[in-house]
């Protein structure tokens, strides 16, 4: 996907939370009033769309791969992510991904709620994307996937222990 970015970062108050839920396939039915200002969209423009509508082209495709797996096996993921906004500027979060289910368990969607994350943590995260981003442009998504498992395994960590400990 061909998108527009620019270089303005946009930030959002420490006690604010951006709230968003997706039906099973990733189409967004409910997004919070603060994720859509800093999104920069009306509201009418994000529900019903695919949630790749805020897709930032820095971010490595392994992040999403690994978040739809993580989610379709049932388990939830906390992941970093660049989102791009409507005019092309771009925010980070700290997103906790969760699936949603009914009283019978059967999941019904998917539910995210990001905060600010904190600058020692976008410290480590940042030239890490840009690692695996290159990875990806050189070998694609199995040459990333295998460089994230090798950082993890120097650090002797798994993917979740390390985002929550950043
Ligand atoms: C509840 C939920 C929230 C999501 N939030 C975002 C988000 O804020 N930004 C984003 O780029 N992708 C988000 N995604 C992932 C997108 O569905 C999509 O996989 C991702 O943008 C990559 O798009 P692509 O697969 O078309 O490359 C979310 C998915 C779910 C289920």
């Amino acid at each position: 996907m061909n998108v527009q970015t620019r270089e303005q970062e946009y930030f959002f108050p420490k006690d604010r939370l951006l709230v968003s839920k997706t039906d099973n396939r990733g189409i967004i039915m409910y997004a919070n009033e603060a994720f859509i200002t800093i999104a920069g969209y009306k509201e009418e423009e994000l529900i019903g769309k695919p949630h790749n509508l805020v897709r930032h082209p820095d971010m490595p495709k392994m992040i999403f791969k690994m978040l739809w797996s993580r989610l379709n096996a049932g388990s939830e993921i906390n992941a970093y992510v660049k989102n791009r906004c409507k005019d092309g500027g771009y925010y980070w979060v700290l997103a906790n991904v969760t699936p949603s289910r009914d009283v019978s368990g059967k999941t019904i969607g998917f539910h995210s709620t990001r905060r600010n994350p904190s600058a020692e943590a976008l410290a480590v995260i940042k030239p890490l994307y840009a690692q695996l981003l290159d990875a990806e442009r050189s070998g694609g998504i199995t040459r990333s996937e295998a460089l994230l498992e090798r950082i993890l395994e120097e650090k002797g960590v798994g993917y979740e222990e390390f985002v929550v400990s950043l």
